[in-house]
């Protein structure tokens, strides 16, 4: 695909993201020749750097770039570097942007990138409605001479309502196909795969329906806590920081029904619908049946004592922010009707992964009955990360007399493709924003089916009755009571044991 010139303008660039993804992203896709010929980028923020600070920060002295600009790469560093510039925004981001405009066109006509600008944000989100109007104040919106495009990264919103407010108040200064609303989960290799595990395979998807399928697991673990994050994540929560986006994208691309080709808006249009059927839950049985939070609480994890989570810092020491959350849902349409999925994140597990889980019915007759399938179903596990793959579980006979069946594994690992470099998800999404793709980006109106399936269950948790809180001790799968939430005395499959 054609990459046209241009300026991508940053704003937040002092901040942690720069540094730690976008820049070293745009690195990688300058070693691999991806970037435009003429392409420049200049970072803004409050703070008050020169092109040289700037560049010592995420480029010579960033602890993000420090292997690469160790090896062979060191030479190109330099010319990477020379690409990044700074605007102080003088003020505040509510001021006036019209140096800012003045530095854009200087560049512009220095590096002949012509007039196409991406404004990636990078900002607390209650900023991004001024920076959208201020852009627009200063005439850096307009589109006569080059496209602009919109770049924001998550939460868009924070409830259903602040989300159609966010929308709507971007909407006053860029056209919805102006704005590339980033997950990261969707740049992520094996979440795309999903799509083609579907539907470019016939031995899959004939059974991707209620008739086949049990029910679907999806499970998302870190091992990490809040890290340094506390103020923030005691605001958001894991329903609010995972599940609202990331999981959701991933719930929408298992759900949705077959696009009528790969143009982003079919694929779009599909996950919406997906969206748009889970079945939201509305009274107080189902909400207090179906969904579990929890918080990590202090522990020793191999042989160190783990802070619980009321000790991290910026986080209230009663605080009732959750750390985990498992949800049961079902999937109101022909397709899925009577099938549950569960759907759980969490902060401190005993490891990092996140994977999907199909989990198949029995066959209609069982003529091995003593046989060690006996209520072992077939299972796809489609890893979405670490180890990267599909495994597939399904019966084989026991050699020697009688039918005894066990269990054996298909297993497909992406790192046998070695061949194949797997882009960073950041830089695939940097890429297609630059290209104009927005298949990979959320849409308004996905965002706010998703937080209109979240938002009974917030409330629920802030104000609703006999809400409980379990806790768990940090580097365990959580808490037990969790499979309570799993039909027919299961339990959830905690990956690697
Ligand atoms: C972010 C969340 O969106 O995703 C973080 O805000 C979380 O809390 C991160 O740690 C996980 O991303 P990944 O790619 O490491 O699974």
């Amino acid at each position: 695909k054609k990459t046209d010139n241009q300026i991508l303008v940053i704003f937040g660039a002092s901040g942690d993201l720069t540094a730690r993804k976008l820049i070293p992203g745009l690195f990688n896709l300058y070693l691999a020749k991806q970037l435009p010929e003429k392409f420049i980028v200049l970072g803004t923020s409050r703070s008050d750097l020169t092109d040289e600070d700037f560049r010592k920060r995420v480029v010579y002295e960033s602890p993000y770039l420090k292997e690469k600009l160790g090896t062979q790469e060191n030479g190109r560093a330099e010319s990477f570097a020379n690409m990044l510039f700074y605007e102080d925004l003088g003020g505040d981001y509510d001021t006036d942007y019209s140096n800012l405009r003045k530095r854009v066109e200087t560049l512009k006509e220095e590096f002949n990138t012509s007039g196409n600008i991406i404004y990636y944000l990078s900002t607390p989100p209650r900023l991004y409605e001024t920076i959208a109007q201020n852009l627009a104040d200063a005439g850096m919106n307009t589109q006569n001479n080059g496209w602009k495009r919109l770049i924001v990264e998550k939460p868009f919103g924070y409830s259903l309502e602040t989300a159609k407010k966010l929308n709507k108040g971007l909407h006053q200064y860029f056209d919805e196909s102006q704005i590339y609303r980033i997950d990261h989960y969707l740049g992520k290799e094996t979440v795309q795969n999903l799509l083609v595990t579907r539907f470019s395979n016939s031995i899959f998807e004939p059974l991707w329906n209620r008739n086949y399928i049990k029910h679907v697991e999806i499970t998302n673990a870190e091992s990490v806590g809040v890290e340094k994050r506390g103020g923030y994540y005691d605001k958001s929560g894991a329903l609010r920081d995972m599940f609202q986006n990331h999981l959701l994208q991933i719930v929408s691309l298992v759900v949705m029904e077959p696009p009528i080709g790969d143009e982003p808006e079919e694929i779009r249009n599909e996950k919406v619908k997906a969206l748009k059927s889970l079945q939201i839950m509305k009274d107080h049985k189902t909400l207090y049946n179906n969904t579990v939070r929890a918080q990590y609480v202090a522990s020793e994890v191999h042989g160190e004592r783990v802070k619980g989570y009321r000790e991290e810092d910026g986080v209230e020491s009663d605080s009732i922010t959750e750390t985990y959350a498992a949800i049961k849902f079902y999937v109101n349409n022909w397709r899925w009707e009577g099938v549950p999925f569960y759907v759980r994140t969490a902060k401190r597990m005993p490891t990092k992964v996140t994977e999907v889980v199909v989990h198949f019915k029995s066959p209609h007759h069982q003529i091995f009955k003593d046989s060690g399938m006996n209520n072992k179903d077939n299972k796809l596990i489609i890893r979405i990360q670490p180890d990267e793959g599909i495994l597939v579980k399904f019966g084989v006979k026991v050699p020697g007399q009688g039918f005894k069946v066990e269990r054996a594994n298909l297993d497909f690992y992406y790192s046998s493709l070695t061949q194949t470099y797997v882009m960073e998800a950041y830089e695939r999404l940097l890429l297609d924003a630059m290209q104009g793709d927005a298949t990979l980006y959320a849409r308004a109106d996905e965002v706010e089916a998703a937080w209109e399936f979240v938002d009974p269950i917030l409330d629920y948790w802030k104000n609703g009755k006999d809400v409980r809180m379990y806790g768990y001790a940090a580097g365990v799968w959580g808490p037990e009571n969790a499979d309570d939430l799993i039909e027919g005395n299961g339990f959830w499959r905690n990956p690697g044991k």
